[in-house]
């Protein structure tokens, strides 16, 4: 009988019948997904279990242990961070010779690696998205106790939102959960890491020709530095005003639900003199748009096309309004029977792995927008959604799969619940 290596942290045995008694670099193309990645030290590939693409990264048993637990702990969290599936342990090859062991987590679905999103096309104001998004994760990061100790552009995977990026990490193989507050030091560390990787990162696309000229590494990571701190202190900063001044916490308040964040109560000092009081608010949970949308509608989405849906939302609302027993509650499944569902059941087949529903949808309301303009009309949705599936989409690079692989295609399950995307 073959030697059964140990799996851990699932009871999904179907991973037992990836080829373990071989090295990862030696893994068959049969089982294989060609998918973009960033570069690692570590053997990385991706390979399709069942209905799921799964990374698998070879290390050792207490590195794949640790970065484990460490993302089960971060995604509890609500920290936007890869999924871990399962740790494999005691592999042997056919000699009976020992291999690594194996961390297994779930393919991010619609990711971009920096290397695939920072090409010669490159706006700066994308690029500048780009850090933006980067900033909010490691803030958000740091807010829930985690102190990352690699903070680079290979360590975060980018989506699409809306017009920006999210970004989720990768590699929490270095970090650590701190109990309590992480320390000023140790933020600034990961800062002072986080800019020379950045810079450095973009120094080599810049020298490989693959970063617009007009991008300067250097400030670019310097600006990465500066989105982190003004949102590290709208976050977290004691706030001094007079007490007839307190209209200014409600507009903190609104500026951080903008920025996605949720507030739980404000703390509230008033040992000073005269008539001044210190304020902080106590961030909750980012996510403030995508959770309002999944309870409205079950459509989970990124934070800024939550947002954009939300509004469409309002706006169908607003237009539809029939009698006093209209709520949002019925305003939301009008819309998405009416509107949302329609669309995305029009993608055709074949352009389906190029964008994820929510992105899909924001794009087709821009594009609506963009030819009512042209047209000085208004564009019905499933017109504009049609001339946007062929002028615009088909065009597109696909997202899902963008490397094919060496011999055979391999084509990955066709997405039927696209709420199934993390
Ligand atoms: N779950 C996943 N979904 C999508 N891509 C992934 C996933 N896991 C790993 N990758 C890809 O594989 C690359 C390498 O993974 P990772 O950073 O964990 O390896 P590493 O060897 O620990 O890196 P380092 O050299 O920074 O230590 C990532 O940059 C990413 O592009
Ligand atoms: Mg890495």
């Amino acid at each position: 009988m073959t030697h059964q290596p140990q799996l851990t942290g699932t009871d999904r045995d179907d991973i037992l019948s990836l080829p373990w008694g071989i090295p990862l670099e030696e893994w068959p193309a049969s089982v294989l997904v060609a998918l973009p990645q960033g570069i690692s030290r570590h053997t990385v590939r991706f390979a399709q279990v069942g209905d799921d693409v799964v990374a698998v990264k070879e290390t050792t048993s207490e590195m794949a242990t640790r970065e484990f637990d460490l993302l089960r702990q971060l995604r509890k969290r609500g920290v936007p961070a890869v999924k871990g599936i399962a740790v494999v342990t005691d592999r042997r090859d056919s000699s009976g010779d020992d291999l690594p062991s194996a961390l297994i987590t779930k393919h991010l679905r619609f990711s971009m690696p920096y290397r695939a999103v920072f090409s010669k096309t490159l706006r700066p104001d994308t690029a500048t998205r780009f850090v933006d998004a980067m900033a909010v994760l490691l803030a958000r990061l740091h807010l829930s106790g985690f102190y990352w100790g690699d903070v680079s552009l290979s360590n975060v995977l980018f989506r699409r939102d809306a017009g920006s990026f999210a970004a989720y990490l990768v590699d929490a193989e270095t970090g650590e959960l701190i109990n309590g507050e992480l320390s000023s030091g140790q933020r600034a560390n990961d800062l002072e890491i986080a800019r020379v990787n950045i810079a450095g990162e973009l120094l080599d696309l810049l020298a490989g020709a693959r970063l617009d000229p007009s991008i300067d590494p250097v400030t670019l990571a310097a600006k990465f530095v500066t989105s982190y701190e003004s949102l590290w202190a709208e976050l977290t900063e004691w706030q001094t005003m007079d007490s007839t001044e307190t209209w200014k916490i409600a507009e903190r308040v609104e500026r951080l639900n903008a920025l996605g964040f949720d507030l739980g109560e404000i703390s509230l000092s008033t040992d000073l003199p005269g008539n001044a009081v210190k304020v902080r608010p106590k961030v909750v949970d980012a996510g403030h748009h995508t959770r309002r949308l999944i309870r409205l509608t079950g459509i989970d989405a990124e934070e800024n096309q939550a947002r954009r849906l939300l509004n469409a939302l309002d706006e169908y609302s607003a237009r539809s309004r029939k009698d006093d027993q209209w709520d949002e509650g019925r305003a939301a499944h009008e819309w998405l029977v009416s509107e949302f569902e329609p669309t995305i059941d029009s993608i055709p087949e074949d352009l389906r792995g190029k964008l994820d529903a929510p992105q899909v949808f924001h794009e087709v309301l821009e594009h609506k927008w963009y030819l009512a303009r042209q047209r000085e009309r208004d564009v019905p949705l499933a017109e504009a959604a049609a001339a946007y599936f062929s002028d615009i989409l088909r065009h597109r690079r696909d997202e899902e799969v963008l490397v094919s692989p060496p011999t055979t295609t391999i084509s990955l399950p066709v997405i039927t619940d696209w709420r199934d995307l993390v």
